[in-house]
């Protein structure tokens, strides 16, 4: 398969369409969740298909200084084994999240009860991001939470509460499963019924991940409830699934470079992560799911993912939950689309590991001029104009604007990507799986 290849950086254009399989790898979110809950079990737990990221491997690092045995048999496969949903230990160190927003904002949720002190720190970029909006539910429990900026930033310290922390009903303003998350980890050790109710439904692998572990949740319309509980009955085996953010990359490569014809195997199909999926329908794109079965407690498919002729969309707030990591390489999608694309509520973008509106309307424009940034979402005209000559554009340090960049560039004249190397927080083979397809 001639045509591609990536040379000092610089992804050249394919002079012919992808082809062939790609094994897409595990889950970010199922990942984090698999050590944190296993660490609070006290048998062995198998975890397999890990995602070895840098992102999971920072929940690694966090649960074994909270003394969980954390045992790498290869890049892939773990076992994990806790001390019990009351076994955490004081941490003799800071506990560092590095870029890793779902470690930091679980793990508070699961550490306010405890009564020992923990002192969390993270990167540059976690430095800057939100995380008022688990601190304030936390402390409304009861919580004794003390960040920077009042309470909102890292560097981030839990102490004792002194009592038990109080069950309370919480609506939630923002759509968030880190958010949810965070507050169902503390119901399992706070007195009376904690529920959350959320605007939209977002991804709810907590929940799956939770009730395999024996905690029964109750659910009424957007509101999920839960109860304390005395142990979590772990697993003997946590089967990740292929990571749908992952394989949107390809999705959207294969759908827009002429003549291709890529299949994606063992893609999560959790239909709280599947809106990329639906948009790319919308848009007119070939994409056929086969061999549905389910992978532990969540559903996977192989994606068959072909070339198509795509026309722009609109979208908003509602479907947002379902594909908010998507957004990046959907405005790959779009900028080859015919027409326009309209993106609206996503103001969440401006508070992921980059301001996400931003990096991307900045950069393409730099190619093709063809991005109106909004408040809460994006414009994007799409059309056969969008031609550029191979282009410099810069990644944020942003995993997911670098792969964003590298599959526009592989679409359209090539782009060189600045601080490419970030693609190891989420998907750390991605340049060689781009690589392998030409
Ligand atoms: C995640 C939830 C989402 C998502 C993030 C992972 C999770 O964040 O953007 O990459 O694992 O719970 P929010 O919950 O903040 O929307």
């Amino acid at each position: 398969m001639g045509g591609l290849y990536m040379a000092n950086r610089v992804v050249e254009k394919i002079k012919k369409g992808l082809r062939g399989e790609l094994v897409i790898p595990g889950d970010k979110s199922v990942s984090h969740r698999s050590v944190m809950f296993s660490a609070l079990g006290d048998t062995p737990v198998r975890i397999t298909n890990f995602l070895p990221s840098a992102d999971c491997l920072s929940t690694v690092g966090v649960m074994r200084s909270l003394g969980a045995k954390v045992e790498m048999l290869s890049p892939t496969e773990l076992v994990v084994t806790g001390n019990g949903l009351h076994g955490l230990k004081e941490p003799e160190t800071l506990l560092d999240a590095g870029n890793s927003g779902t470690t930091l904002r679980l793990m508070m949720g699961m550490l306010a009860p405890q009564d020992f002190v923990s002192v969390f720190t993270g990167d540059s970029s976690l430095h800057k991001r939100p995380m008022g909006r688990v601190i304030k539910p936390l402390s409304q429990m009861g919580a004794h939470i003390v960040g920077r900026a009042g309470n909102t930033k890292l560097p981030i310290t839990v102490v004792p509460a002194g009592k038990k922390l109080q069950g309370f009903t919480y609506d939630m303003p923002v759509a968030s499963a880190q958010v949810k998350s965070a507050i169902l980890l503390a119901g399992l050790f706070a007195e009376g019924t904690t529920t959350v109710v959320e605007p939209y439904q977002s991804r709810n692998h907590t929940e799956l991940m939770l009730e395999s572990f024996g905690v029964k949740l109750d659910y009424e319309g957007t509101a999920i409830s839960i109860q304390a509980q005395d142990k979590l009955t772990a697993p003997e085996e946590i089967l990740v699934p292929g990571d749908i953010s992952s394989a949107a990359f390809w999705l959207v490569a294969a759908s827009v470079i002429p003549d291709s014809e890529l299949l994606l195997k063992n893609v999560g199909i959790n239909p709280t992560r599947t809106g990329i999926l639906d948009v790319l329908n919308d848009m007119g794109a070939d994409i056929t799911l086969t061999n549905e079965r389910s992978s532990g407690s969540e559903p996977v498919a192989d994606i068959l993912v072909r070339s198509a002729s795509l026309h722009g969309t609109s979208f908003g707030a509602d479907i947002m939950p379902r594909l908010v990591d998507e957004i990046p390489a959907i405005t790959v999608a779009a900028m080859f689309a015919e027409g326009e694309t309209v993106i609206t509520g996503a103001g969440e973008l401006r508070v992921k590991e980059t301001d996400r509106i931003q990096a991307i309307s900045d950069q393409f424009n730099k190619l093709c001029s063809c991005i109106t940034a909004t408040k809460d979402g994006l414009i994007i005209r799409g059309g056969s104009q969008n031609v550029w000559q191979q282009g410099t554009c810069f990644s944020y340090d942003d995993h997911r604007i670098a792969m964003t960049l590298a599959i526009a560039g592989m679409a359209g004249n090539g782009v060189e990507i600045e601080q490419p190397d970030c693609v190891a927080i989420s998907y750390p083979s991605f340049y060689e799986e781009m690589a392998g397809l030409y």
